[in-house]
């Protein structure tokens, strides 16, 4: 059977957990491809809510078998403590399985983010310091520890023993920081985590193709989104994986003609978080409104997400980088309420004009964004269960943002619950 992968579309934030939690009552396998504990994918289940980091979103559901996979950078205090948070919950976790070329983060990778944004400045990226940026340098560089090292204690230290030489000179030379001791690292990794971790490291690779072989449904989760993607993002201003369609095969094993669905996850008005060019955000009474009301507070960080109005270019360029097939649109509900909401269709600068994401990043800087703008609806649509029920603004915005974009609107959701998704049928497609 094939894969489904589930990609944000915007600056992340989407809904990409509560979105994976619905289609994993369908599959048999979901698998994170890349990230870390940078993501925060929020569920909620009758009232109470569940916030994941590192494991996939569709563990609530017993028929799946979750997979943290080899593109993913793992903090295995963090990922232990995940765990026993969902145990507490009453979720059973035995199923877990973490791919053992998934990169380990290590004390230093998160000490060298913390250090680095403090070094930048007024330049710095608005990062979660997780150490994720350089936990992915050193994988990239070849000095990287990896989940199979838990295994081996002899290459565990001596791969530390190497690395952490060089840290250390880093952090005393350049950031001025005491040096972290391969001791106490080797220990807290070797003997309080390695013993928990180890009956979850796996071959997930050939799980993966065993499941596909056996007809089963697999979902590839994503975590961040399309505009940071360390390649296609808003660079610098990006995560360090490829949260787009193509980091879902090499992050999981998956070859891309395995991949049949590509849904694309759009909030109906784009937030972002951290630094970064941005040009549909708004400073007006119109975002207060909908950051209160859609809580736009990060999941992990508690940082304000900064709020923008729907921008069809984005969903255009993220067409094209992830192949989409379809969108599921988010947090419509949010929007009851504003007077007037505004849909960016192009960008102007310099006198042209961009109905695709402009190639270099210093016209993005000083893009204007081209409006077309929509009635509002004052009705609360968090009680609507089929496109009909929406008042007319409200079907309107959606097809609009259908036909601007050139992809079908499959999903809208209305509320944070689980079963708070409209679905369209084909009468609406394009
Ligand atoms: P993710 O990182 O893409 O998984 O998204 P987050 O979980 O960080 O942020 C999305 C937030 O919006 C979460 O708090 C979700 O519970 C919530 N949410 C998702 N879809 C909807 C929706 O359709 N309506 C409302 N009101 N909230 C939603
Ligand atoms: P989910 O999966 C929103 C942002 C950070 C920062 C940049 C780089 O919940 O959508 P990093 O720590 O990754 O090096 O930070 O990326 N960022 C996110 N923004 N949602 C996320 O994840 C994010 N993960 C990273 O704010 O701007
Ligand atoms: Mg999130």
């Amino acid at each position: 059977m094939p894969a489904t992968v589930v990609v944000g579309t915007q600056w992340g934030d989407e809904g990409k957990g509560k979105l994976t939690d619905l289609l994993a009552k369908d599959m048999q396998m979901v698998v994170r491809y890349q990230g870390g504990h940078n993501a925060g994918h929020t569920i909620v289940v009758d009232d109470e809510s569940f916030a994941l980091q590192l494991i996939p979103s569709g563990i609530l559901y017993p028929n799946i078998t979750p997979i943290i996979g080899n593109g993913v950078v793992v903090d295995p205090g963090v990922l232990l403590t995940e765990m026993q948070h969902l145990q507490d919950k009453g979720v059973d976790t035995s199923k877990l399985k973490i791919s053992g070329n998934a990169h380990l983060i290590m004390p230093y990778h998160q000490e060298l983010d913390r250090v680095a944004e403090r070094f930048l400045g007024k330049n710095s990226l608005g990062t979660t310091k997780r150490g994720i940026g350089p936990t992915y340098a050193d994988k990239a560089s070849r000095v990287g520890i990896r989940v199979q090292d838990l295994l081996d204690e002899k290459i565990f230290r001596q791969k530390l023993d190497v690395v952490l030489k060089e840290k250390n000179s880093i952090l005393a030379k350049v950031y001025n920081r005491l040096a972290l001791s391969a001791e106490e690292i080797a220990n807290t990794y070797l003997n309080d985590y390695a013993p928990r971790i180890t009956p979850m490291i796996a071959d997930t690779v050939s799980l993966v193709h065993e499941a596909l072989e056996a007809g089963q449904n697999i979902l590839l989760e994503g975590a961040q989104a399309t505009y940071l993607d360390l390649d296609h993002g808003t660079y610098p201003f990006v995560t360090s994986s490829n949260p787009t369609a193509g980091g879902a095969c090499t992050g999981s094993g998956v070859g891309p003609l395995h991949l049949n669905r590509i849904i694309g996850i759009a909030k109906s008005y784009v937030t972002r978080v951290g630094a970064g060019p941005f040009p549909t955000e708004i400073f007006d009474e119109r975002s207060e409104y909908i950051s209160k009301k859609g809580h736009e507070f990060g999941t992990n960080t508690g940082r304000r997400r900064r709020i923008g109005w729907f921008d069809v270019v984005m969903l255009r360029q993220a067409k094209r980088l992830n192949s989409l097939s379809e969108i599921a649109l988010t947090k419509l509900d949010i929007l009851s309420g504003v007077e007037t909401i505004n849909v960016c269709v192009g960008y102007e600068a310099d006198g042209v004009r961009y109905d695709y994401m402009p190639y270099h990043q210093s016209i993005l800087h000083k893009v204007k964004p081209i409006y077309e703008q929509f009635p509002g609806w004052s009705q609360d649509i968090s009680q609507a269960t089929t496109f009909d029920q929406l008042p007319e603004s409200a079907r309107n915005y959606i097809l609009f943002l259908q036909k601007s974009s050139g992809l079908n609107i499959t999903m809208v959701g209305v509320g944070p619950g689980r079963e708070q998704f409209l679905t369209l049928n084909d009468s609406f497609k394009l």
